[in-house]
């Protein structure tokens, strides 16, 4: 029998209820230091309330010259904790896992009075952003090894079953792994090493310091740009985490220069499950479980996808948003044909719901 999306799945000691996962979405509802709100609290009890097996909580910044965009959760300071505490408790009250997406933006980072200089493993500008960036020294890359593993502790001690590493979407990890960011000629560079050893680092060191958290990494399995990153490099990549100690893999794709704009990989002009076929070549790399985000717009899809084995999660942002009952609705309990996201630019950025979706967004009003 072919596994469908209703069948549980285990990690690392965990069960998730079902194959669905809630895609960590940025609301921008944390407070001025970052910290959880009550706003942020109701919008999670709502995405919860969609029936998913697990909840990666947005991206949630590392250390203070990291955030993409203001108001972005924090993850660095102890002040945080007390928030992160009651996140985590709404998430699992209503049945899901949680999961904390720790971030760092590296070049396509928000600029601030006491950091205007962006920091990358090489001094290249993004394109879409092109704010000045220096690269990083070897001894800081070894502080923010650190430093994400100062934030898994925080994570775990808040209550969360584990994280996710944002390793896309060409933020700082991603930035590593990609030939277009990464040009250094020293041991963090791609030369010496089929992937960087970033990323591979930041996974050994949580899991040496917590052997029981769950790691997600999430890779853009390619930058979709002349002389990018390749399936082929994140398929070795994949394994290099495997090995490093990951429980998942989490595939998206591109990053700013290829995200952004009317030519976006997950706007209207790209096939529906549009990083299908990379989630397959990534799990035949892999043994542990891979989950695939991006335009799964109908049940049909998801099934079809879990069905063939091509990934073992289906990750939904926009989809739950536009018709928080899709999963229902999956199962069979719902009859109604889901509510079709339009892929609009409305939502691009930060989730504050669906302006138009099937149940308004009452947290926000
Ligand atoms: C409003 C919004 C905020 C997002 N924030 C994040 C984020 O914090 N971290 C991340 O990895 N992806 C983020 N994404 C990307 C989503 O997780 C997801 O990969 C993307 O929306 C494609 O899936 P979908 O077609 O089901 O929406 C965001 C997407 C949206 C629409
Ligand atoms: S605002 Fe647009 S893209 Fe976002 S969920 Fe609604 S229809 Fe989809």
């Amino acid at each position: 029998m072919p596994p469908n999306p209703f069948e549980p799945l285990s990690l690392r000691g965990y069960t998730l209820k079902n194959r669905f996962v809630a895609a960590p979405m940025a609301t921008q509802y944390a407070d001025k230091r970052g910290l959880v709100t009550e706003t942020m609290l109701a919008y999670y009890r709502h995405l919860t309330l969609t029936g998913v097996g697990m909840v990666v909580a947005e991206a949630a910044v590392i250390s203070p010259e990291g955030p993409g965009w203001s108001r972005e959760l924090n993850a660095y300071s102890e002040e945080a904790l007390p928030g992160l505490r009651q996140l985590a408790e709404t998430i699992r009250e209503r049945g899901a896992i949680p999961l904390l997406q720790l971030h760092h933006a590296g070049r396509q980072g928000l600029p601030s009075r006491e950091h205007t200089q962006m920091v990358a493993p090489s001094p290249i500008p993004c394109p879409v952003l092109d704010r000045p960036v220096r690269a990083l020294h070897p001894q800081e890359i070894k502080d923010l090894v650190r430093k994400f593993t100062d934030s898994a502790r925080l994570a775990q001690d808040a209550g969360f079953a584990g994280v996710e590493l944002h390793g896309a979407h060409g933020y700082l990890l991603h930035q590593f792994v990609s030939p277009l960011t990464n040009q250094r000629d020293d041991e963090y560079g791609l030369q010496r090493h089929a992937a960087s050893r970033f990323p591979l680092e930041v996974v050994q060191s949580i899991r040496r310091a917590f052997p029981d958290l769950l790691i997600s990494y999430r890779l853009s399995a390619r930058d979709y740009l002349p002389r990018g990153l390749t399936l082929q490099a994140s398929c070795l990549l994949a394994k290099g985490l495997e090995g490093a100690g990951a429980d998942l893999i989490s595939v998206s794709g591109g990053m700013y220069a290829s995200l952004h704009g009317p030519e976006s990989l997950v706007g209207p002009a790209t096939p529906y499950g549009v990083f299908r076929d990379d989630a397959r070549d990534i799990r035949e790399a892999v043994s542990i479980p891979v989950a695939v985000a991006g335009k799964i717009q109908f049940p049909t899809l998801a099934h079809e996808i879990i069905a063939n084995r091509d990934a073992h999660l289906i990750v939904l942002g926009r989809m739950l948003l536009r018709d928080p009952a899709w999963i229902q609705k999956a199962q069979g309990l719902d009859r109604n044909p889901v509510r079709e996201c339009l892929l609009c630019p409305r939502c691009r950025f930060h989730s504050r719901g669906c302006p138009d979706g099937a149940s308004r967004p009452t947290w926000n009003e």
